[in-house]
């Protein structure tokens, strides 16, 4: 091979080949299918963790115990975050500032149970799970005309 060939065939792959643009960002899930398999379940792995039940039994703490069951709220609390970026894709949001606002403070707000797993602080993660819900809370008020987001 020539070097001219070479050096033609390297122009041809740099034109065609390693700088294409790239795509904007889409899903084939309409937003009811993001808030139903993405977004609710990993929002219960968040709720779920920490909670407090009381019955005749007297009361019992559900909180993570095991690094399994941390990593799994870690989990959860990561996705939620990309979640809010999700929201954010274009097609999804219904306007331009509030709707990003709102998918936003999600994102924020999963910040908050993200370092709690990480820390293993269930205080902070319960408090997270309350903030985590004002936000789901708050989109659906003004997006939504209903309030349920956990659904049982
Ligand atoms: C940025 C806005 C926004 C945020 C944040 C948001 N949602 Fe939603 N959600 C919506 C909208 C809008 C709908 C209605 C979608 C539709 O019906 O097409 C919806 C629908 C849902 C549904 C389907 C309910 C039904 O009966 O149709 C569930 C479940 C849900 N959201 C859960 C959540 C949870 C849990 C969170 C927080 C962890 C959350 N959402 C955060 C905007 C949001």
């Amino acid at each position: 091979m020539s070097l001219k060939t070479i050096s033609l065939l390297l122009c041809f792959s740099i034109l065609f080949g390693c700088s294409p643009k790239a795509p904007p960002p889409k899903s084939s899930l309409t937003l009811k299918q993001l808030m139903e398999w993405v977004i609710d379940p990993h929002a219960d792995v968040v709720w779920d963790s920490v909670k407090f039940i009381s019955n005749t039994n007297g009361d019992t703490e559900i909180y993570p115990r095991t690094d399994e069951q941390w990593e799994s709220v870690r989990n959860s609390s990561a996705t939620l975050i990309e979640a809010g970026n999700m929201l954010m894709v274009v097609g999804r949001s219904k306007d331009d500032q509030q709707w990003i606002m709102y998918a936003h403070q999600l994102s924020q707000t999963a910040e908050l149970a993200l370092k709690a797993s990480i820390d293993k602080n269930k205080d902070a993660l319960f408090d997270a799970g309350g903030n985590i819900y004002n936000a789901c809370k708050a989109c659906h008020d003004k997006y939504a005309d209903f309030d349920k987001p956990v659904a049982k």
